[in-house]
This record gives C-alpha cells, sequence and structure tokens, in this order.
C-alpha cells in the first residue's frame, strides 16, 4: 500500500449535497487537531447508490454520513444494521469495515440528546411528558432518543395523522398521538417539546402554535438551525423557557463518525459552531 492510500478518506452522500455543512464541519475537526484526512460531499442518484459504496472502500474510504433521500434506502444496502437504526428506520452514519461489510448506525438521536444536555444542562426528560411536533424521519430519531432517556410519556401531533400512529406500534405504549389542532393544549404539563417539522425553516411557513399552556420549566427545542432562532424558540424564551437551537444537533451527530473514521473525539464547542456558520 501507497503512503497516499493511508490517508483515511470520509464523505457525505446525499442527492442534491451542495446545502451540506457536514463537509465544512469534517474539514473543520481535521484542521484543528492536525489530521491527515479527507471529507468529500459526493452527489450520488439513488440508482447509483449501492455500486458507490461497494467502491468506495477500494478507493480508501473508511466511511461516509448518508443524507437525503438514502437515510432509508441505505438500509436494504448496509449489511449489519445496529438496533437502533433499525428502529429508527433510517441511518445517516456509514463504517466500511476490514472484511468488506457496511455498518449502518443512526446517530440523530444521540446527536438530539447530547445538545440538550450541553446546552440545558438542568433538562430532566423523566420530570414530564415530551411534545414531539411530525412524523418524519427526524421525528423518529427523537422519539427513539426520549425514549431511551426515560421520557415518561411521548405526545406526537403530525399534520398527516396517520404517519404519527405509525410511530405509535413501532415506539410502544408511551407514545401517544393527539391532533395536530389540539397542540395547545398537548404541550400542557410537558418537561420538554421539540419541533421536528420543517415549519419555520428559512422559506417555509412559521410554525404558528398557542403556547398559553406552556410551563416555564418546559425545555423549548427546534431541530430547524436556518435560522437559528425560530418563532418557536423565541416566543417560548419570551415566557421564560430556556430554549436550545438545532444546530448542535447537526454538530453532535457527526461525533462518532468523525471519531472512528479520523480516530480522534472531537468536540463540540463554540469555536466548532462558529466555523459551520460562518463556511
Ligand atoms: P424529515 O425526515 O427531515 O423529518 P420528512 O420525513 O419529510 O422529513 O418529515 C417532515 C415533517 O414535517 C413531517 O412531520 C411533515 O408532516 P407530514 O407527515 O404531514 O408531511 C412536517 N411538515 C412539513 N411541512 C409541513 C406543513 N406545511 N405543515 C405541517 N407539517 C409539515
Amino acid at each position: 500500500m501507497t503512503e497516499l492510500a493511508k490517508i483515511p478518506l470520509a464523505g457525505v452522500i446525499g442527492h442534491p449535497i451542495a446545502h451540506s455543512r457536514s463537509p465544512a464541519l469534517h474539514g473543520y475537526w481535521l484542521k484543528r487537531y492536525g489530521l491527515p484526512g479527507h471529507y468529500i460531499p459526493m452527489d450520488v442518484a439513488p440508482q447509483d447508490l449501492e455500486h458507490v459504496l461497494r467502491t468506495l472502500p477500494q478507493m480508501g474510504f473508511v466511511g461516509v454520513n448518508i443524507t437525503l433521500p438514502h437515510k432509508e434506502a441505505i438500509l436494504s444496502i448496509a449489511d449489519i444494521i445496529t438496533d437502533r437504526a433499525a428502529l429508527i428506520g433510517a441511518a445517516n452514519t456509514l463504517i466500511f469495515r476490514k472484511d468488506g461489510k457496511i455498518h449502518a448506525d443512526n446517530t440523530d438521536g444521540s446527536g438530539f440528546i447530547a445538545n440538550l444536555r450541553q446546552n440545558a444542562p438542568h433538562w430532566d426528560p423523566t420530570a414530564g411528558p415530551a411534545a414531539v411536533l411530525g412524523a418524519g424521519g427526524a421525528a423518529r430519531a427523537v422519539v427513539a432518543a426520549l425514549v431511551e432517556v426515560g421520557a415518561p410519556e411521548i405526545r406526537i401531533v403530525n399534520r398527516t395523522r396517520p404517519r404519527a400512529e405509525g410511530m405509535r406500534s413501532d415506539f410502544g405504549a408511551k407514545v401517544v398521538v393527539h391532533d395536530w389542532t389540539h397542540v395547545g393544549q398537548m404541550i400542557e404539563g410537558c418537561a420538554t417539546l421539540v419541533n421536528t417539522t420543517s415549519l419555520g425553516m428559512t422559506g417555509k411557513p412559521d410554525l404558528v402554535i398557542n403556547l398559553d399552556r406552556l410551563d416555564q420549566r418546559c425545555l423549548v427545542t427546534d431541530i430547524v438551525y436556518a435560522p437559528l432562532k425560530t418563532q418557536l424558540l423565541i416566543e417560548a424564551e419570551d415566557r421564560g423557557c430556556t430554549v436550545v437551537d438545532g444546530l448542535g444537533m447537526l454538530l453532535h451527530q457527526a461525533v462518532p463518525g468523525f471519531e472512528r473514521w479520523f480516530g480522534k473525539r472531537p468536540v463540540v464547542d463554540e469555536e466548532t459552531r462558529q466555523a459551520v456558520l460562518s463556511a
């Protein structure tokens, strides 16, 4: 093997991929720690995904992140799937093993929790129910994580109600589905409120919900990170709640992959946030 081939390569595969912040993040960490390696964005159409994944290890790739629209489809290609990725029904982090097998994991949920633990250290997810807005892929990762950290009840609302009901059978009795029109009542008594819908994102309509029944002790977070402070977070903060923006989830979900591929557990701090925001 030549010296060149020993430099670990990783990257992110999506379609499209130009918007991804992951290259800026991993590139920043590689530079910060002075590590050899490259992290490369790759635009791969669905029909080419399996071929590309089987070819990359031969080129020196040690793994990749997977983003839209491949996060679900990857499960039918990967050889080894972690329990949590199987439960969520999607993966975002692949490891190309030396035996040729592709190992798929989902780190969105652990990234979600790590972000809250870091930015709201007094948050106690066991102190009351969690309210989750939305029932897409991101919601599934968030609900799996909330179950894991001991939320006593998880109340879900979604515009398309059957999608939320599908989650009840997957995640068990703690999950309770409410009607979207009752979201104002649903948040009452909650210890955690999470928006996992795309509402509030730049270019999308705002998320409009009545927060009158929101308890001041409720931690409010949004997986949307552009803008950093969504209308939901602004209003919740006005009511005295602790709020945490979604950028930290993006940063923390990347930690396990970087550590595995490049051999160093990276920190997520203000400098990391700024590096990504200014890229
Ligand atoms: P992701 O995998 O990122 O979660 P997704 O699977 O497309 O993306 O889910 C997006 C979420 O935002 C869904 O809960 C979606 O509601 P539906 O299941 O009814 O589609 C929600 N969402 C998107 N646009 C919305 C809108 N205008 N009003 C309400 N909910 C919306």
